[in-house]
């Protein structure tokens, strides 16, 4: 978090005030509340400097939804790390022209849970409760798709990443939401707040791609493809409502 120093236009004084340096944690919205103003000596430039806009500052309920997405985030990227721990070598045994494919994803995963990894711990957000039981199933899930062939490992991330490039979308049209908001009262969100937005729909472009390889990789011919996928696609729904929560 990098503090600022913003000039402001005193209307009431008619001089220049600098804002004291912030602590702009979006999760922590009192930092944005408790600013510290000093005049500036009277000699100084009177030169007119646009004010920045106002930041927006979460409810509760809005950092309650961060709060919940974050966990959720980091728990999923480390059951897609694990996934594909999994199968990669029983996949890549029968179908070595993969590897290169399954090495992708699986560094791509990585990335995504470093990244929540480092989110999670900036914000001070509780990892979930259910982590050993979210790295065994995940395991279990990956090893035995795995076992059961390329197609069904295919299957695998092909339902695995239509639940969580749904979610993230989820994610993505919220906070585009209070973006709209912050726009109709001549606010602006905080620039963390930006950020976080960029690396949501970023991932959420990634995971898609995962879906395009699998689908691209003859998901659709795992047998049986309608119960398993079926199965897959609840057990992260209910992955995803479980971790919101513990
Ligand atoms: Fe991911
Ligand atoms: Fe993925």
């Amino acid at each position: 978090m990098k503090p600022f120093m913003a000039l402001r236009r005193c209307p009431s004084l008619s001089c220049h005030r600098a804002v004291a340096p912030l602590l702009l944690d979006f999760l922590a919205p009192s930092a944005l509340r408790h600013r510290q103003y000093h005049a500036t000596p009277s000699y100084q430039s009177t030169e007119t400097v646009e004010a920045p806009k106002p930041k927006y500052v979460l409810n509760k309920k809005q950092r309650e939804f961060l709060d919940s997405a974050l966990r959720v985030n980091q728990a999923g990227e480390l059951a897609a790390t694990l996934i594909y721990t999994a199968q990669t070598p029983q996949v890549v045994r029968s179908h070595p022209h993969l590897r290169p494919l399954m090495k992708h994803m699986y560094d791509q995963e990585q990335g995504h849970l470093t990244t929540f990894n480092q989110l999670i711990a900036k914000h001070l957000v509780r990892p979930t409760a259910m982590y050993p039981v979210w790295e065994a199933a995940a395991t279990f899930l990956g090893w035995s798709t795995g076992a059961m062939g390329r197609e069904a490992a295919m299957a695998c991330t092909e339902a695995v990443e239509t639940e969580i490039g749904s979610h993230y979308n989820e994610q993505v049209r919220e906070i585009l939401l209070w973006e709209a908001e912050a726009q109709n009262r001549g606010e602006e969100l905080d620039d963390e707040l930006k950020d976080m937005l960029a690396t949501l729909r970023r991932i959420r472009d990634e995971e898609l791609e995962h879906l395009d390889h699998a689908v691209e990789n003859d998901s659709k011919e795992a047998q049986p493809y309608d119960p398993l996928v079926d199965v897959i696609r609840l057990g992260c729904r209910t992955a995803i409502k479980i971790s919101e929560r513990v």
